[in-house]
């Protein structure tokens, strides 16, 4: 059969409010053209993100029950450090309450002024704790995933000349080398086992850990599975096993390939960072065995993981994508191509070549979208990164839209419907209008600058 059905039936439903283009016009008008602004309950598909809006499993809620809350030693966190154990054999499993929190325990330790970490590209919030511990992130992306044309099949390589390169150049600068699998910054665009294996050459060579920061590894091993030579016929557990076991470490969402709603964790197998690690986790986030979780969560977060590594459900998952891909593609809504594994990425900037880069194409499309069919998209563009720390702007390299796709969430007719409503962009795109900015903050804009549409607006 060529449909590929969702592999789940549905048991508890959230209803969706149906909302009108006036009310939706009206709405905009309140929250100043800013989606961030919005309540959910006024949107009918919510695309902003993967993190977090996951649907669990009657298995997972049946686990919440079993969340045994002591404080210390609790078997919830021993049912979570085993399953964690099972696909990632790090020697020291740290519980953090998301990912974040287990980024700045890592580089409040390894960062500080003068550090460099490499990565293939770091994560806004990756690159955000390393900077705030006045080190460099520095992403040494392959030329491939720079180019939104190139069908190249692990556009989120590393570029390993580069990294031995830095690593020959400035080693003592470089406390460990990281890789995000898949590349979200970069699209959702996978990296391949041979270069996650090469990158862990090039570290070791230089006597540096290697980091992955595996938020989304399941679909980056779904992709190894399909896209690289001698791996098809694999199974998805031993290829992630093979992702983990040249690393030294990683950092996790379990927001994202976890199917939970909240929870992250930091593993490593290095026993002095292991003990600075969980000194600074007991300051911030809380005993060792709970980390800023509830045992409830680590349950869930257990029985995510087992789920996640299901095939049926990743050839569903990545196809949800590709399906939406094809489809806009076919309309000639130009997109980041191949399709990413937790999102598609619309090229606003191609797609509303009359909108200039600095009246924001990408915030222009994700309004339209909102207005026109109450859907919420994220503008990854000149709103995001185009404004400089002297207050002056530049354009962003490309003006994006993510249409993340939340994990088991919607169902086929809502992708047909995302389409549809693109079906109408595309016939009125010459009428769209670009926005200024009406009043925004110094740093991180996106969440709350206010906006103006440019077209008869005061
Ligand atoms: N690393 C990557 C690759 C991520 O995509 C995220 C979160 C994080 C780290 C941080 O994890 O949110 O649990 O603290 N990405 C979300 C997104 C927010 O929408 O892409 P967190």
């Amino acid at each position: 059969m060529k449909t590929i059905i969702e592999p789940f039936r549905i048991k508890a439903v959230e209803p969706i409010r149906m909302t009108t283009l006036q009310e939706r016009r009206r709405l905009l008008e309140t929250v100043s053209w800013n989606l961030f602004g919005l309540a959910s309950e006024d949107v009918m598909i919510d695309l902003l993100t993967d993190s977090g809006t996951s649907a669990m499993s009657a298995e997972q809620w049946a686990a919440v029950m079993r969340g045994d809350e002591s404080y210390a030693g609790s078997p919830s966190f021993y049912r979570f450090e085993a399953a964690v154990r099972e696909l990632m054999p790090f020697r020291h499993v740290i519980p953090t309450h998301q990912g974040r929190a287990a980024e700045a325990i890592l580089f409040s330790i390894v960062g500080g002024p003068g550090r460099i970490i490499p990565s293939n590209t770091h994560f806004d919030t990756t690159r955000g704790n390393i900077e705030a511990t006045g080190a460099t992130a520095l992403d040494l992306l392959v030329a491939a995933g720079h180019d939104p044309e190139s069908l190249h099949p692990f556009k989120g390589n590393i570029d390993l000349d580069l990294l031995e390169e830095l690593l020959r150049t400035s080693a003592a600068q470089v406390p460990l080398v990281m890789l995000t699998v898949t590349n979200n910054a970069g699209g959702g665009q996978p990296v391949s086992l041979a270069n996650i294996r090469g990158a862990a050459t090039v570290a070791h060579r230089h006597g540096k850990p290697l980091f992955i920061d595996g938020c989304r590894f399941a679909e980056n091993a779904w992709f190894i599975k399909c896209r690289e030579p001698d791996q098809a016929g694999r199974s998805v557990p031993d290829i992630v096993r093979d992702m983990f076991a040249v690393a030294d470490g990683m950092t996790m969402s379990a927001k994202k390939d976890a199917f939970a709603n909240i929870g992250g964790w930091l593993a490593l197998n290095d026993d002095a960072l292991a003990v600075a690690a969980r000194n600074r986790l007991i300051l911030t986030e809380g005993f060792p065995t709970y980390g800023g979780l509830a045992g409830r969560d680590l349950e869930a977060i257990a029985v995510g993981l087992h789920e996640i590594i299901d095939e049926q459900y990743l050839r569903y998952r990545v196809r949800t994508n590709e399906y939406i891909g094809e489809k806009l593609v076919a309309l000639g809504v130009p997109i980041v191509r191949p399709v990413g594994g937790h999102a598609v990425f619309v090229d606003a900037r191609r797609l509303l070549p009359h909108i200039p880069p600095l009246q924001y194409p990408g915030q222009a499309l994700a309004v339209a979208l909102y207005e026109l069919g109450g859907i919420r998209a994220c503008e990854i563009g000149t709103v995001m990164f185009g404004l400089k720390p002297d207050g002056t702007e530049r354009a962003a390299d490309m003006d994006l839209v993510r249409l993340a796709m939340p994990r088991r969430v919607y169902t086929q007719s809502h992708a047909d419907y995302v389409v549809e409503v693109f079906e109408e962009i595309v016939r009125t795109r010459a009428s769209l209008q670009g926005l200024r900015i009406a009043s925004q903050p110094a740093r991180l804009r996106h969440f709350t600058a206010r906006f103006r549409p440019l077209a008869g607006a005061s």
